[in-house]
Protein backbone atom coordinates (compact mmCIF):
# COMPACT_ATOMS: atom_id res chain seq x y z
CA UNK A 1 0.00 0.00 0.00
CA UNK A 2 3.03 2.13 0.74
CA UNK A 3 5.29 1.45 -1.49
CA UNK A 4 4.31 3.94 -4.30
CA UNK A 5 5.73 6.78 -1.35
CA UNK A 6 8.85 5.90 -2.50
CA UNK A 7 10.63 7.55 -5.14
CA UNK A 8 14.04 5.95 -5.12
CA UNK A 9 14.20 2.78 -2.19
CA UNK A 10 13.49 3.96 1.09
CA UNK A 11 13.18 7.47 0.41
CA UNK A 12 9.89 9.04 0.47
CA UNK A 13 8.45 11.55 -1.77
CA UNK A 14 5.98 14.42 -0.88
CA UNK A 15 2.19 13.91 -1.95
CA UNK A 16 1.56 16.69 -4.26
CA UNK A 17 -1.98 16.25 -6.53
CA UNK A 18 -2.49 12.64 -5.13
CA UNK A 19 1.87 11.72 -6.70
CA UNK A 20 4.41 11.02 -4.64
CA UNK A 21 7.50 13.54 -5.96
CA UNK A 22 10.96 13.71 -5.86
CA UNK A 23 12.23 17.42 -4.20
CA UNK A 24 14.29 18.91 -7.72
CA UNK A 25 17.02 19.70 -5.32
CA UNK A 26 17.82 16.21 -5.19
CA UNK A 27 18.84 17.29 -1.72
CA UNK A 28 17.31 14.96 0.69
CA UNK A 29 17.58 14.46 4.75
CA UNK A 30 18.27 11.34 6.70
CA UNK A 31 16.12 9.94 9.12
CA UNK A 32 17.58 7.55 12.06
CA UNK A 33 15.53 5.90 14.46
CA UNK A 34 16.57 7.46 18.34
CA UNK A 35 16.40 3.85 19.74
CA UNK A 36 19.29 2.63 17.89
CA UNK A 37 20.39 5.30 15.91
CA UNK A 38 19.31 2.68 12.06
CA UNK A 39 18.46 4.62 8.84
CA UNK A 40 15.28 4.21 8.73
CA UNK A 41 14.93 6.57 5.32
CA UNK A 42 15.35 9.87 3.57
CA UNK A 43 12.75 12.82 3.29
CA UNK A 44 13.14 15.63 0.46
CA UNK A 45 14.38 18.81 1.43
CA UNK A 46 11.95 20.94 -1.08
CA UNK A 47 12.96 24.10 -2.59
CA UNK A 48 10.81 27.50 -1.83
CA UNK A 49 9.84 26.98 -5.61
CA UNK A 50 8.32 23.17 -4.75
CA UNK A 51 6.78 24.99 -1.70
CA UNK A 52 5.42 27.75 -3.92
CA UNK A 53 3.83 25.09 -6.63
CA UNK A 54 2.18 22.68 -3.66
CA UNK A 55 0.45 25.74 -2.28
CA UNK A 56 -0.89 27.18 -6.00
CA UNK A 57 -1.91 23.08 -6.30
CA UNK A 58 -4.16 23.99 -3.08
CA UNK A 59 -6.08 26.57 -4.51
CA UNK A 60 -6.37 24.88 -7.65
CA UNK A 61 -8.50 22.15 -6.14
CA UNK A 62 -10.08 24.54 -3.29
CA UNK A 63 -13.32 25.68 -5.71
CA UNK A 64 -14.34 21.86 -5.89
CA UNK A 65 -13.43 20.91 -2.48
CA UNK A 66 -15.46 23.57 -0.77
CA UNK A 67 -18.70 23.33 -2.99
CA UNK A 68 -18.74 19.83 -2.44
CA UNK A 69 -22.05 19.02 -0.15
CA UNK A 70 -20.35 18.43 3.53
CA UNK A 71 -21.99 14.56 3.76
CA UNK A 72 -19.68 13.81 0.29
CA UNK A 73 -16.83 15.36 2.07
CA UNK A 74 -17.59 12.91 5.52
CA UNK A 75 -17.78 9.87 3.29
CA UNK A 76 -14.19 10.41 2.79
CA UNK A 77 -13.33 10.42 6.37
CA UNK A 78 -15.40 7.17 7.56
CA UNK A 79 -13.52 5.31 4.57
CA UNK A 80 -10.06 7.15 5.96
CA UNK A 81 -10.51 6.07 9.35
CA UNK A 82 -11.05 2.88 8.33
CA UNK A 83 -8.12 2.20 5.59
CA UNK A 84 -5.89 4.12 8.73
CA UNK A 85 -6.96 1.41 11.21
CA UNK A 86 -6.32 -1.19 8.75
CA UNK A 87 -2.65 0.24 8.26
CA UNK A 88 -2.73 0.43 12.16
CA UNK A 89 -0.08 -1.98 13.17
CA UNK A 90 2.30 -1.23 10.28
CA UNK A 91 2.59 2.45 11.01
CA UNK A 92 2.76 1.69 14.59
CA UNK A 93 6.01 0.18 13.77
CA UNK A 94 6.80 3.07 12.28
CA UNK A 95 6.16 5.54 14.96
CA UNK A 96 8.26 3.14 17.08
CA UNK A 97 11.60 3.22 15.69
CA UNK A 98 11.05 7.42 14.60
CA UNK A 99 9.77 8.68 17.36
CA UNK A 100 10.74 5.77 20.09
CA UNK A 101 7.44 5.35 21.15
CA UNK A 102 6.47 2.07 22.42
CA UNK A 103 3.96 -0.11 20.71
CA UNK A 104 0.65 0.17 22.22
CA UNK A 105 1.00 3.69 22.67
CA UNK A 106 1.77 4.02 19.00
CA UNK A 107 -1.21 2.15 18.20
CA UNK A 108 -3.40 4.46 20.66
CA UNK A 109 -2.07 7.11 18.59
CA UNK A 110 -3.78 5.68 15.75
CA UNK A 111 -6.58 4.33 16.62
CA UNK A 112 -7.42 7.85 18.66
CA UNK A 113 -6.63 9.40 15.23
CA UNK A 114 -9.20 7.08 12.98
CA UNK A 115 -11.62 7.71 15.79
CA UNK A 116 -11.04 11.34 15.14
CA UNK A 117 -11.79 11.30 11.61
CA UNK A 118 -14.76 9.85 12.27
CA UNK A 119 -16.09 12.18 15.03
CA UNK A 120 -14.64 15.17 12.74
CA UNK A 121 -17.15 13.85 9.75
CA UNK A 122 -20.05 13.55 12.55
CA UNK A 123 -19.76 17.39 13.82
CA UNK A 124 -19.22 18.52 10.13
CA UNK A 125 -22.33 17.27 9.63
CA UNK A 126 -24.27 18.23 12.09
CA UNK A 127 -22.78 22.42 12.34
CA UNK A 128 -26.19 24.54 10.87
CA UNK A 129 -26.14 27.85 9.44
CA UNK A 130 -28.21 30.44 11.09
CA UNK A 131 -31.24 32.81 10.23
CA UNK A 132 -31.16 36.13 12.58
CA UNK A 133 -34.26 38.13 12.40
CA UNK A 134 -33.72 42.15 12.42
CA UNK A 135 -36.56 42.59 15.47
CA UNK A 136 -34.22 41.59 17.98
CA UNK A 137 -32.37 44.60 18.27
CA UNK A 138 -33.64 48.28 18.68
CA UNK A 139 -35.19 50.05 15.70
CA UNK A 140 -35.06 46.61 13.61
CA UNK A 141 -37.60 44.91 11.54
CA UNK A 142 -38.70 40.97 11.09
CA UNK A 143 -38.11 42.19 6.93
CA UNK A 144 -34.31 42.10 7.62
CA UNK A 145 -32.68 38.51 8.03
CA UNK A 146 -29.26 37.84 7.77
CA UNK A 147 -28.94 34.53 7.03
CA UNK A 148 -25.27 33.13 8.21
CA UNK A 149 -23.36 29.91 7.27
CA UNK A 150 -19.87 29.06 7.60
CA UNK A 151 -17.20 28.96 4.91
CA UNK A 152 -13.66 27.92 4.52
CA UNK A 153 -10.49 30.20 5.01
CA UNK A 154 -8.56 28.55 2.20
CA UNK A 155 -5.03 27.39 2.47
CA UNK A 156 -4.45 25.86 6.18
CA UNK A 157 -0.70 25.28 6.71
CA UNK A 158 -0.51 22.69 9.71
CA UNK A 159 2.89 21.83 11.08
CA UNK A 160 3.02 19.63 13.28
CA UNK A 161 5.60 18.41 16.66
CA UNK A 162 7.41 14.99 16.79
CA UNK A 163 6.17 13.67 19.36
CA UNK A 164 2.47 12.71 18.00
CA UNK A 165 3.31 12.43 14.23
CA UNK A 166 0.18 10.89 13.46
CA UNK A 167 -2.40 12.31 15.75
CA UNK A 168 -1.33 16.05 15.82
CA UNK A 169 -1.15 16.11 12.15
CA UNK A 170 -4.57 14.73 11.48
CA UNK A 171 -6.08 17.06 14.52
CA UNK A 172 -5.35 19.51 12.26
CA UNK A 173 -5.97 18.19 8.59
CA UNK A 174 -9.25 16.63 9.62
CA UNK A 175 -11.06 19.60 11.10
CA UNK A 176 -9.71 21.85 8.36
CA UNK A 177 -10.59 19.56 5.44
CA UNK A 178 -14.35 18.82 6.84
CA UNK A 179 -14.68 22.58 6.90
CA UNK A 180 -14.00 23.12 3.30
CA UNK A 181 -10.28 24.34 3.57
CA UNK A 182 -7.07 22.88 1.58
CA UNK A 183 -3.85 21.72 3.84
CA UNK A 184 -0.45 22.09 3.49
CA UNK A 185 0.96 19.82 5.95
CA UNK A 186 4.29 20.59 7.22
CA UNK A 187 5.20 17.34 9.92
CA UNK A 188 8.13 17.85 11.94
CA UNK A 189 11.44 16.20 10.09
CA UNK A 190 11.72 13.59 12.93
CA UNK A 191 8.37 11.71 12.71
CA UNK A 192 7.78 12.93 8.67
CA UNK A 193 7.80 9.45 7.64
CA UNK A 194 5.03 8.39 10.30
CA UNK A 195 3.48 11.63 9.24
CA UNK A 196 3.74 10.99 5.57
CA UNK A 197 2.07 7.25 5.72
CA UNK A 198 -0.84 8.71 7.55
CA UNK A 199 -1.31 11.60 4.31
CA UNK A 200 -1.09 8.84 2.00
CA UNK A 201 -4.47 6.86 3.84
CA UNK A 202 -6.03 9.70 3.07
CA UNK A 203 -5.27 10.03 -0.14
CA UNK A 204 -6.07 5.89 -1.00
CA UNK A 205 -9.51 7.22 1.14
CA UNK A 206 -10.40 9.55 -2.36
CA UNK A 207 -9.38 13.06 -1.34
CA UNK A 208 -9.41 14.95 -4.54
CA UNK A 209 -6.00 15.66 -5.64
CA UNK A 210 -4.26 18.71 -4.29
CA UNK A 211 -6.39 19.08 -1.69
CA UNK A 212 -3.79 18.01 0.82
CA UNK A 213 -0.31 18.69 -0.37
CA UNK A 214 3.09 18.00 2.20
CA UNK A 215 5.67 20.11 2.53
CA UNK A 216 8.91 18.30 3.60
CA UNK A 217 12.17 19.96 4.85
CA UNK A 218 13.79 21.56 8.14
CA UNK A 219 11.60 24.35 9.72
CA UNK A 220 14.69 26.15 10.12
CA UNK A 221 15.56 26.52 6.74
CA UNK A 222 12.01 25.93 4.52
CA UNK A 223 9.62 26.98 7.86
CA UNK A 224 9.42 31.10 7.34
CA UNK A 225 9.08 30.58 3.74
CA UNK A 226 5.64 28.67 4.15
CA UNK A 227 4.78 30.92 7.47
CA UNK A 228 5.17 34.29 5.40
CA UNK A 229 3.39 32.75 1.99
CA UNK A 230 0.89 34.91 0.63
CA UNK A 231 -1.04 31.74 -0.20
CA UNK A 232 -1.24 30.76 3.10
CA UNK A 233 -4.71 31.85 4.94
CA UNK A 234 -4.71 30.08 8.47
CA UNK A 235 -1.60 28.14 10.31
CA UNK A 236 -2.45 25.48 12.65
CA UNK A 237 0.80 25.28 14.45
CA UNK A 238 1.94 22.72 17.56
CA UNK A 239 5.24 22.37 19.00
CA UNK A 240 7.62 24.68 21.43
CA UNK A 241 6.82 28.20 22.65
CA UNK A 242 10.22 29.29 21.08
CA UNK A 243 9.04 28.42 17.42
CA UNK A 244 5.19 29.76 18.23
CA UNK A 245 6.62 32.99 19.54
CA UNK A 246 8.57 33.53 16.14
CA UNK A 247 6.12 32.11 13.55
CA UNK A 248 3.82 35.00 15.57
CA UNK A 249 6.10 37.64 14.77
CA UNK A 250 6.90 37.11 11.24
CA UNK A 251 2.87 35.99 10.20
CA UNK A 252 1.61 39.35 9.75
CA UNK A 253 -2.11 39.64 9.64
CA UNK A 254 -2.10 35.59 9.55
CA UNK A 255 -4.78 33.75 11.99
CA UNK A 256 -3.20 31.69 14.20
CA UNK A 257 -4.21 28.82 15.96
CA UNK A 258 -0.82 28.07 18.33
CA UNK A 259 -0.17 24.55 20.92
CA UNK A 260 2.93 25.27 22.32
CA UNK A 261 4.77 23.97 25.33
CA UNK A 262 3.67 23.72 29.06
CA UNK A 263 4.58 23.66 32.97
CA UNK A 264 1.91 21.30 34.43
CA UNK A 265 1.90 21.40 38.00
CA UNK A 266 -0.01 18.55 40.02
CA UNK A 267 -1.30 19.95 43.44
CA UNK A 268 -1.63 17.81 46.19
CA UNK A 269 -3.89 18.59 49.06
CA UNK A 270 -3.80 16.96 52.20
CA UNK A 271 -7.29 15.01 52.07
CA UNK A 272 -6.12 13.42 48.59
CA UNK A 273 -6.28 10.05 48.41
CA UNK A 274 -2.13 9.75 48.09
CA UNK A 275 -1.87 6.36 46.31
CA UNK A 276 -4.15 7.20 43.57
CA UNK A 277 -2.64 10.61 43.28
CA UNK A 278 0.82 8.92 43.08
CA UNK A 279 -0.30 6.37 40.46
CA UNK A 280 -1.83 9.03 38.07
CA UNK A 281 1.13 11.75 38.59
CA UNK A 282 3.50 8.82 37.54
CA UNK A 283 1.56 7.76 34.17
CA UNK A 284 1.23 11.59 33.47
CA UNK A 285 4.93 12.48 34.24
CA UNK A 286 6.52 9.80 33.02
CA UNK A 287 4.69 8.46 29.75
CA UNK A 288 6.30 8.56 26.86
CA UNK A 289 9.90 9.38 28.54
CA UNK A 290 7.82 13.00 29.53
CA UNK A 291 7.80 14.00 25.85
CA UNK A 292 4.40 15.06 26.38
CA UNK A 293 2.61 19.00 26.23
CA UNK A 294 0.57 17.74 29.34
CA UNK A 295 2.56 15.85 31.12
CA UNK A 296 2.72 16.79 34.71
CA UNK A 297 6.16 18.88 35.29
CA UNK A 298 5.86 19.73 38.71
CA UNK A 299 4.23 18.95 42.02
CA UNK A 300 3.01 21.17 44.40
CA UNK A 301 2.40 20.42 48.11
CA UNK A 302 3.30 21.34 51.58
CA UNK A 303 5.99 19.69 53.55
CA UNK A 304 3.38 17.52 55.57
CA UNK A 305 1.63 15.79 52.25
CA UNK A 306 5.16 15.58 50.25
CA UNK A 307 6.46 13.50 53.21
CA UNK A 308 3.81 11.20 52.56
CA UNK A 309 3.66 11.60 48.80
CA UNK A 310 7.56 11.30 47.58
CA UNK A 311 8.05 7.48 49.18
CA UNK A 312 4.72 6.29 47.21
CA UNK A 313 6.41 8.08 44.49
CA UNK A 314 9.86 6.84 44.08
CA UNK A 315 8.35 3.37 44.76
CA UNK A 316 6.69 4.08 41.32
CA UNK A 317 9.32 5.37 39.68
CA UNK A 318 11.97 3.01 40.50
CA UNK A 319 9.24 0.22 39.54
CA UNK A 320 9.06 1.84 35.70
CA UNK A 321 10.38 0.14 32.81
CA UNK A 322 13.20 1.36 30.83
CA UNK A 323 14.67 0.71 27.98
CA UNK A 324 13.87 -0.12 23.72
CA UNK A 325 10.41 1.08 23.19
CA UNK A 326 10.25 -2.44 20.73
CA UNK A 327 10.22 -4.02 24.12
CA UNK A 328 6.76 -2.43 25.24
CA UNK A 329 9.47 0.02 27.81
CA UNK A 330 7.73 2.81 29.42
CA UNK A 331 11.17 5.27 29.62
CA UNK A 332 12.64 4.95 26.37
CA UNK A 333 15.59 6.90 24.26
CA UNK A 334 14.64 10.68 24.08
CA UNK A 335 14.32 11.85 20.83
CA UNK A 336 18.06 12.72 20.27
CA UNK A 337 21.07 13.61 22.25
CA UNK A 338 20.52 17.20 22.25
CA UNK A 339 17.05 16.65 24.20
CA UNK A 340 18.93 14.49 26.71
CA UNK A 341 21.86 17.08 27.11
CA UNK A 342 18.73 19.82 27.93
CA UNK A 343 17.28 17.59 30.32
CA UNK A 344 20.36 16.48 32.38
CA UNK A 345 21.79 20.29 32.20
CA UNK A 346 18.42 20.67 34.26
CA UNK A 347 18.95 17.84 36.95
CA UNK A 348 22.66 19.23 37.32
CA UNK A 349 21.86 22.50 38.15
CA UNK A 350 19.38 21.57 40.53
CA UNK A 351 21.34 18.91 42.48
CA UNK A 352 24.24 22.37 42.50
CA UNK A 353 21.81 24.06 44.15
CA UNK A 354 20.86 21.76 46.71
CA UNK A 355 17.71 19.08 45.30
CA UNK A 356 17.51 16.08 46.69
CA UNK A 357 17.64 13.24 44.11
CA UNK A 358 14.82 10.66 45.53
CA UNK A 359 15.73 8.69 42.67
CA UNK A 360 17.07 8.05 38.53
CA UNK A 361 19.81 10.59 37.49
CA UNK A 362 20.82 8.04 35.22
CA UNK A 363 21.90 8.22 31.76
CA UNK A 364 22.68 5.65 28.40
CA UNK A 365 23.28 7.99 25.42
CA UNK A 366 19.87 9.75 24.66
CA UNK A 367 18.23 7.40 27.35
CA UNK A 368 17.61 9.13 30.70
CA UNK A 369 16.25 6.87 33.79
CA UNK A 370 12.89 8.49 35.46
CA UNK A 371 14.48 11.19 37.65
CA UNK A 372 12.63 12.51 40.64
CA UNK A 373 14.05 15.42 42.35
CA UNK A 374 12.77 16.55 46.01
CA UNK A 375 13.60 19.70 47.57
CA UNK A 376 13.45 21.99 44.37
CA UNK A 377 13.16 25.50 45.26
CA UNK A 378 12.08 28.79 43.05
CA UNK A 379 15.54 29.51 42.07
CA UNK A 380 16.09 26.15 40.13
CA UNK A 381 15.75 26.62 36.64
CA UNK A 382 14.02 23.07 36.91
CA UNK A 383 11.05 25.15 38.60
CA UNK A 384 10.30 26.85 35.59
CA UNK A 385 11.44 25.13 32.77
CA UNK A 386 9.73 22.84 30.60
CA UNK A 387 12.51 19.17 30.54
CA UNK A 388 10.51 17.69 28.06
CA UNK A 389 11.98 14.38 29.43
CA UNK A 390 11.19 11.88 32.52
CA UNK A 391 12.04 14.38 35.04
CA UNK A 392 9.74 15.40 37.86
CA UNK A 393 10.51 17.73 40.60
CA UNK A 394 8.32 18.84 43.80
CA UNK A 395 8.13 22.23 45.13
CA UNK A 396 7.70 22.24 48.60
CA UNK A 397 4.71 25.25 49.34
CA UNK A 398 3.41 26.88 52.45
CA UNK A 399 -0.26 26.10 51.64
CA UNK A 400 -2.98 26.35 49.38
CA UNK A 401 -2.38 29.90 48.53
CA UNK A 402 1.08 29.41 47.72
CA UNK A 403 0.51 26.94 45.55
CA UNK A 404 -2.02 28.59 43.67
CA UNK A 405 0.73 31.81 43.46
CA UNK A 406 3.72 29.18 42.03
CA UNK A 407 1.17 27.61 39.89
CA UNK A 408 0.29 30.95 38.17
CA UNK A 409 4.15 32.40 38.55
CA UNK A 410 4.87 30.13 35.50
CA UNK A 411 5.15 31.88 31.85
CA UNK A 412 2.84 28.41 30.75
CA UNK A 413 -0.68 27.97 31.17
CA UNK A 414 -1.34 24.87 29.43
CA UNK A 415 -3.01 22.94 32.19
CA UNK A 416 -3.06 21.68 36.08
CA UNK A 417 -4.02 19.04 38.21
CA UNK A 418 -5.66 19.45 41.56
CA UNK A 419 -5.99 16.15 43.66
CA UNK A 420 -8.51 16.38 46.65
CA UNK A 421 -11.61 15.23 48.10
CA UNK A 422 -12.88 18.64 48.73
CA UNK A 423 -14.94 19.75 45.81
CA UNK A 424 -14.74 23.15 47.47
CA UNK A 425 -11.24 23.56 47.76
CA UNK A 426 -11.16 21.85 44.26
CA UNK A 427 -13.02 24.66 42.84
CA UNK A 428 -11.43 27.50 44.76
CA UNK A 429 -8.14 26.26 43.82
CA UNK A 430 -9.53 25.31 39.73
CA UNK A 431 -11.36 29.37 39.79
CA UNK A 432 -7.50 30.66 40.33
CA UNK A 433 -5.29 28.82 38.34
CA UNK A 434 -4.37 30.57 34.72
CA UNK A 435 -4.31 27.80 32.48
CA UNK A 436 -6.76 26.31 29.97
CA UNK A 437 -7.72 23.49 32.11
CA UNK A 438 -7.78 22.68 35.30
CA UNK A 439 -7.82 18.22 35.75
CA UNK A 440 -9.41 17.84 39.56
CA UNK A 441 -8.32 14.35 40.35
CA UNK A 442 -6.58 13.26 36.89
CA UNK A 443 -3.53 14.19 35.10
CA UNK A 444 -2.96 16.71 32.88
CA UNK A 445 -4.46 15.88 29.33
CA UNK A 446 -5.73 16.55 26.14
CA UNK A 447 -8.34 14.12 25.34
CA UNK A 448 -11.00 13.54 24.75
CA UNK A 449 -10.05 14.97 21.84
CA UNK A 450 -13.40 16.19 21.46
CA UNK A 451 -12.61 18.69 24.49
CA UNK A 452 -11.92 22.03 23.90
CA UNK A 453 -7.89 22.23 24.63
CA UNK A 454 -5.39 25.72 24.84
CA UNK A 455 -3.64 26.67 26.31
CA UNK A 456 -2.91 30.43 27.71
CA UNK A 457 -0.02 33.18 28.56
CA UNK A 458 3.21 31.38 26.41
CA UNK A 459 1.25 27.88 26.27
CA UNK A 460 -0.87 29.44 23.10
CA UNK A 461 -3.55 30.73 21.67
CA UNK A 462 -6.75 29.56 19.95
CA UNK A 463 -8.55 26.46 20.92
CA UNK A 464 -8.56 22.86 19.73
CA UNK A 465 -11.39 20.00 19.92
CA UNK A 466 -13.12 18.86 16.79
CA UNK A 467 -15.91 20.99 16.94
CA UNK A 468 -13.34 24.17 18.08
CA UNK A 469 -10.82 23.49 15.02
CA UNK A 470 -13.43 23.71 12.95
CA UNK A 471 -14.54 26.75 14.01
CA UNK A 472 -11.46 27.92 14.05
CA UNK A 473 -10.75 27.05 10.42
CA UNK A 474 -14.02 28.48 9.31
CA UNK A 475 -16.01 31.85 9.32
CA UNK A 476 -19.05 33.25 9.21
CA UNK A 477 -20.53 34.60 6.48
CA UNK A 478 -23.70 36.66 6.41
CA UNK A 479 -25.92 37.24 3.66
CA UNK A 480 -28.43 39.82 4.84
CA UNK A 481 -32.44 39.66 3.21
CA UNK A 482 -33.97 42.88 3.01
CA UNK A 483 -37.36 42.07 2.30
CA UNK A 484 -39.81 45.07 0.80
CA UNK A 485 -42.62 46.56 2.81
CA UNK A 486 -46.02 44.47 1.85
P1 LIG B 1 9.51 22.40 17.62
O1 LIG B 1 10.96 22.22 17.60
O2 LIG B 1 8.96 23.71 17.95
O3 LIG B 1 8.98 21.93 16.16
C1 LIG B 1 7.62 21.91 15.86
C2 LIG B 1 7.43 22.01 14.36
O4 LIG B 1 7.83 23.30 13.93
C3 LIG B 1 8.24 21.02 13.55
O5 LIG B 1 7.49 20.60 12.44
C4 LIG B 1 9.42 21.88 13.09
O6 LIG B 1 10.05 21.38 11.93
C5 LIG B 1 8.69 23.16 12.80
N1 LIG B 1 9.54 24.35 12.71
C6 LIG B 1 10.76 24.60 13.21
N2 LIG B 1 11.18 25.85 12.89
C7 LIG B 1 10.18 26.40 12.15
C8 LIG B 1 10.00 27.68 11.52
N3 LIG B 1 10.93 28.63 11.56
N4 LIG B 1 8.86 27.89 10.86
C9 LIG B 1 7.91 26.95 10.78
N5 LIG B 1 8.02 25.72 11.36
C10 LIG B 1 9.14 25.47 12.03
O7 LIG B 1 8.81 21.36 18.63
P2 LIG B 1 9.08 19.80 18.82
O8 LIG B 1 10.44 19.62 19.41
O9 LIG B 1 8.75 19.06 17.58
O10 LIG B 1 7.98 19.44 19.91
C11 LIG B 1 8.18 19.64 21.27
C12 LIG B 1 7.55 20.91 21.76
O11 LIG B 1 6.20 20.99 21.31
C13 LIG B 1 7.44 21.01 23.27
O12 LIG B 1 7.72 22.31 23.69
C14 LIG B 1 5.99 20.67 23.56
O13 LIG B 1 5.52 21.17 24.78
C15 LIG B 1 5.32 21.26 22.40
N6 LIG B 1 4.04 20.61 22.15
C16 LIG B 1 2.91 21.28 22.49
C17 LIG B 1 1.67 20.68 22.31
C18 LIG B 1 0.39 21.39 22.66
O14 LIG B 1 -0.66 20.97 22.15
N7 LIG B 1 0.38 22.40 23.49
C19 LIG B 1 1.61 19.40 21.78
C20 LIG B 1 2.79 18.74 21.45
C21 LIG B 1 4.00 19.37 21.63
P3 LIG B 1 11.45 20.56 12.03
O15 LIG B 1 11.14 19.33 12.77
O16 LIG B 1 11.80 20.35 10.62
O17 LIG B 1 12.39 21.45 12.77
O1 LIG C 1 2.25 16.68 23.56
C1 LIG C 1 1.17 17.19 23.55
C2 LIG C 1 -0.05 16.45 23.27
O2 LIG C 1 -1.04 17.33 22.80
C3 LIG C 1 -0.47 15.72 24.50
O3 LIG C 1 -1.50 14.86 24.26
O4 LIG C 1 -2.22 14.57 26.63
O5 LIG C 1 -3.04 13.06 24.84
O6 LIG C 1 -0.68 12.95 25.61
P1 LIG C 1 -1.88 13.81 25.39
Amino acid sequence: MFEHMQTEPNCYGNLLNGEWVASSSKETIDIHSPVDGSKLGRIQAMTQAEADRAIAATKESLPGWSALPVYERAELFYKAAQLLEESAQEIADILVMEVAKEKKSALSEIIRSADLLRYTADIGKSLEGQAISGENFPGGTRRKISYVERVPLGTVLAISPFNYPVNLSISKIAPALIGGNAVILKPATQGAVSALHMVEVLNRAGLPKGILNTVTGRGSQIGDYVVTHKGIDFINFTGSTEIGRHISQISCMTPLLLELGGKDAAIVLEDADLNFAADTIVDGAYSYSGQRCTAVKRILATPAVADRLVPKLQKRVEGLSVGDPRDGKTITPLIDGKAADFAQSLIDDALRQGARLVTGNRREGNLLYPTLLDGVTPDMKIAWVEPFAPVLPVLRVRDIDDAIALANQSEYGLQSSVFTDDVNKAFYIANRLEVGTVQINNKTERGPDHFPFLGVKASGMGTQGVKYSILAMTRPKAITLNLREE
